[in-house]
């Protein structure tokens, strides 16, 4: 697979992408949802499913377990068992059951701003309160406060991880994850690894699973999914490990009670495709995000007042503009208004003084933005 597949992409103009919903003078670098075709295999499995038309209940099956598992073995030498496995429409659905099961009212829930802003929803709407440690922003980098979290474990039952982190692209280091393990078993924390992103970091530094610290499978649940790799988020599709039983199986009935454990028609199918036959699309799709992160860093690393905080994962761009405007959301709006560019204010993950941009799009599309986007700073200036 080459670069034109991700250049030549179908243009989403009136189609029913929630990105799109500003219409065709906006130029959309916000949710993180790319502007790419998925993986060949992916949309050859749909279509053979569509093309049997009873779409009925659909029971669960093997087959996609067994791609998961070979699949983590092949790229990341774990070896998850498929017994451990569940079936949930979504990572933030996933969310909420672990929250409910796991957690009481009013009971507090560790997160690590800035962060995902559903992680905050998901904690409010289900009566929880945020406990947040936020990260350390040092030399263009962020880490975790450990003395912080110290006192935060003694008094949680739940850790939120975001691995990589959404929305600062940070790759954990495993010496990292296996402190994080260590504080989760001294003080009875279960962690929440959400790994959607997992596969979006550049080639030359793939991120570490959790689980690959020794001990985490006793404390820890891995929430991921094919949908943001393969951008697929429109069919509602994930999963859950765990190889803690009691706490598999007080998640695996909330979801159930939740509704959250049927997967539509395509749900396995797409995973299935995904994790069994998408390695060279992942491949070539992490080359592309890799050189346009660059390209894109070198032009808004230029725009005065504008600084990367240089990460390497994810299609998102996490740029400090608090030497053009503290407030993120007043320039947020300025760029959407003004410039017809569409970027997520940092304020929502509790990162004012920062502006999210998307760049998972096909290179042209990238660059209008980023003209845009010059321009847009320009003026406000
Ligand atoms: C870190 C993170 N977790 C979860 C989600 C949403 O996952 P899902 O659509 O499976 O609920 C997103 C979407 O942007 C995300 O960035």
């Amino acid at each position: 697979m080459d670069k034109s597949y991700f250049d030549n992409a179908p243009c989403r103009v009136g189609s029913d992408a929630v990105k799109y919903y500003r219409g065709k003078d906006v130029l959309p670098m916000w949710i993180a949802d790319m502007d790419f075709p998925t993986a060949p295999s992916v949309e050859e499995a749909i279509k053979q499913r569509a093309a049997f038309p009873i779409f009925g209940y659909v029971n669960d099956n093997d087959a996609w377990k067994e791609a998961v598992v070979s699949f983590f073995s092949r790229n990341h030498g774990l070896s998850l068992k498929k017994e451990n496995l569940l079936f949930s429409t979504g990572v933030l659905a996933s969310l909420t059951a672990t929250l409910l099961s796991l957690t009481s009212i009013e009971e507090e829930v560790i997160v690590c701003s800035p962060i995902y802003n559903c992680f905050f929803s998901c904690i409010e709407h289900t009566g929880r309160k945020v406990l947040d440690v936020p990260l350390l922003e040092e030399e263009n980098d962020y880490r975790f406060d450990f003395v912080a979290l110290e006192k935060a474990f003694k008094r949680s039952r739940l850790f939120i991880l975001c691995n990589p982190h959404n929305p600062v692209g940070k790759v954990w280091e495993k010496e990292e994850l296996a402190k994080l393990v260590a504080l989760a078993k001294e003080n009875g924390v279960v962690i929440f690894s959400d790994e959607i992103h997992g596969e979006l970091t550049a080639p030359s530094h793939p991120y570490h699973s959790l689980f690959e610290v020794k001990g985490a499978k006793e404390v820890a649940l891995l929430a991921d999914s094919p949908t943001k790799a393969f951008n697929i988020a429109g069919i509602q599709t994930s999963f859950l490990y765990s190889e803690n039983q009691l706490i598999r199986e007080a998640v695996e009935r909330q979801l159930g009670y939740d509704d959250c454990a049927e997967p539509n028609s395509f749900s396995l199918v797409a995973m299935e495709a995904a994790y069994k036959e998408g390695d060279e699309y992942l491949d070539a799709l992490r080359e592309y995000i890799a050189s346009n992160r660059i390209a894109a860093i070198k032009e808004i690393n230029s725009i005065p007042g504008l600084q990367v905080v240089g990460m390497d994962a994810t299609y998102l761009l996490w740029v400090d503009c608090s030497s053009v405007e503290k407030d993120s959301r007043k320039l947020s709006c300025y760029l959407l208004e003004k410039a017809g560019l569409f970027v997520s204010d940092g304020a929502q993950y509790r990162g004012e003084g920062h502006i999210r941009i998307n760049v998972a799009c096909p290179r042209v599309t990238m660059e209008e933005g980023l003209k845009r986007l010059r321009k847009g700073i320009e003026s406000y200036k």
